[in-house]
């Protein structure tokens, strides 16, 4: 079966969806048709859609580690409980589950939609947008490699004594999806696809908020994307972590070196996946705003794609990887639960690194990025477009992930074009205002690249379009100040 390319951007066109859900009036005019369109399949989806799975589940039950993530030390920091380790069928619920919108009292919110995968499973605004518009009073966390944590605690607070008890906690959260659970079962129930899903899955069709919880749980520990630059140096060396990596750059491996050396970083965030398994109070605060677990102590969350999950800490008050680096640097604050690795005689540590170390260590910070955590096996099965018509014309464009993403001062689109087309680029705040035409005009077949420079333009979220001949593609962009 054949798929249209631009579900590639499908989480993105699903945010967009929900914005012109909400504010429709003020943005039927900017998007016109098109719009009207999207719209449509929203409200057929949210009706009752079904999901489009492959014939043969993903596989996600062998993850394949790597020797260097296959440790005694990170084994046993999995905290898979014996009840429920993945199966192919359950995590393939799990991700049905997931993505659906079934799972929020007005069915416009599914876990999908604070947890990108583009964003490795975080939400790129600094608070999380629940049911009903209200704002998370935390940023969302990123779910790569989310199994590994020895005490199986979840949230930044930890009050989730596990992955099991986690899962089934957003669906009933006053501001994320405002659901019961008998009332989750009566819809799924309902639906043709579900019994199925679940007897594949446990054996019989009954539906238990016990199974969902399980299903949602092998789904998320299976998010293990070991292949980072980091994770292909690693693997072709072997031994203890911290000494260079072979295939990182010199500013990389002397990053890496701060990283587990001078910066004390490795001393919360520890080894290959950079996890404790307690929580820390590592300086943001001279008095205590948000207690997290007590004493301003948080979750140490994994450092794996933290590239992509900004913004930063329980609070998002970081936009960049810049900001942290400085924030360790130069910014920790006194506070009576400081943790004592961040305290030089009795006063929070100051490094003085110079520039080009603290450069060094983002560089560091990046090469933990996989960008296979966006790998068909974790993408959103509802958002699948199939093509009806098998003699429709192929798609005139593969839209690529723009670069860099979120940015400061200038980006680049890039797309490619099967045949000549006429292409307008155009971007749009999320209040649905022209921001800028980037491009308008023919273009030939093969690669394309647009820059948008933003210097004069105020940090947030922006939606740019790209139409090819009339067929509009979606994409979100964050520009930092
Ligand atoms: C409205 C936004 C929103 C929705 C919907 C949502 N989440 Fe989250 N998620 C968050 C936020 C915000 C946090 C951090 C909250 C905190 O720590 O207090 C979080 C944290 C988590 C964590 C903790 C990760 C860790 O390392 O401790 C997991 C796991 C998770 N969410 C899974 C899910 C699942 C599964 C669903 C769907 C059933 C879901 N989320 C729905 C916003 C959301
Ligand atoms: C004393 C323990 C400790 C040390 C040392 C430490 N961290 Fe952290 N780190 C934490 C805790 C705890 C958090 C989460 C805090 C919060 O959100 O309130 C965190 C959060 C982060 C985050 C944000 C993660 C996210 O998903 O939002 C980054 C990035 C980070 N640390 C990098 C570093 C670097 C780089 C160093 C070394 C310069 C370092 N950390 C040293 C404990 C530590």
């Amino acid at each position: 079966m054949a798929l249209r390319n631009w579900h590639r951007a499908s989480i993105i066109e699903f945010t967009l969806l929900k914005i012109l859900h909400l504010r429709m009036r003020r943005l039927l005019t900017i998007f016109g048709l098109a719009s009207v369109i999207l719209l449509a399949a929203f409200a057929v989806r949210s009706g009752g859609d079904e999901p489009v799975l492959p014939d043969t589940p993903y596989n996600y039950a062998d993850i394949g580690l790597p020797p260097h993530l296959s440790t005694p030390g990170i084994e046993e920091a999995d905290n898979t409980p014996s009840n429920n380790a993945i199966t192919d069928a359950g995590a393939t619920l799990g991700r049905v589950l997931f993505y659906d919108r079934r799972l929020s009292a007005n069915e416009t919110v599914s876990c999908g939609s604070c947890h990108f995968a583009e964003n490795g499973f975080s939400d790129p605004r600094q608070f999380s947008i629940g049911f009903e518009g209200g704002a998370t009073p935390r940023n969302s966390m990123g779910l790569s490699f989310t199994r590994y944590y020895l005490t199986g605690k979840y949230f930044w607070d930890e009050r989730a004594a596990s992955l099991e008890a986690q899962t089934l906690m957003p669906i009933q959260d006053p501001v994320e999806m405002g659901m019961t659970l008998p009332a989750v079962l009566d819809r799924l129930e309902a639906t043709t696809f579900y019994p199925g899903l679940f007897a594949d899955a446990f054996g019989t069709q009954e539906i238990t908020s016990d199974r969902i919880s399980l299903a949602l749980s092998q789904f998320l520990r299976s998010m293990v994307a070991p292949n980072s630059r980091y994770d292909q140096g690693r693997a072709a060396q072997g031994g203890p972590a911290g000494v260079p990596v072979p295939g990182l750059t010199t500013q990389e491996n002397e990053g890496l070196q701060i990283f587990f050396g001078e910066g004390r970083c490795n001393q919360c965030h520890e080894g290959d996946l950079q996890i404790i398994d307690f929580p820390r109070n590592n300086g943001l605060d001279p008095i205590t705003t948000d207690p997290g677990v007590g004493d301003g102590r948080f979750k140490v969350t994994s450092l794996r794609n933290v590239e992509l999950t900004a913004p930063y800490m329980h609070d998002g008050r970081f936009e960049t990887l810049e900001d942290v680096v400085e924030f360790y640097n130069s910014g920790i604050q006194p506070h009576p639960a400081l943790d004592r690795i961040l305290i030089d005689a009795g006063q929070p540590v100051r490094f003085n690194f110079s520039e080009d170390q603290r450069a060094a260590l983002v560089a560091f910070l990046r090469t933990l990025t996989d960008d296979s955590i966006t790998d068909v096996r974790w993408s959103d099965p509802f958002d699948i477009v199939t093509d009806s018509e098998p003699t429709e014309a192929p798609d005139l464009v593969a839209l690529r992930a723009a670069f860099p993403n979120p940015f400061r001062t200038q980006t680049a689109l890039r797309f490619e074009l099967t045949e000549v087309a006429n292409v307008k680029v155009t971007v749009y705040d999320l209040a649905g205002r022209l921001i800028a035409t980037l491009s308008d005009g023919s273009r030939a077949a093969g690669f394309h690249e647009v820059l948008w420079d933003v210097h004069a333009i105020p940090g947030g979220v922006y939606v740019v379009r790209l139409e090819a001949d009339g067929r509009p593609y979606i994409r979100m962009l964050t520009v930092l100040r």
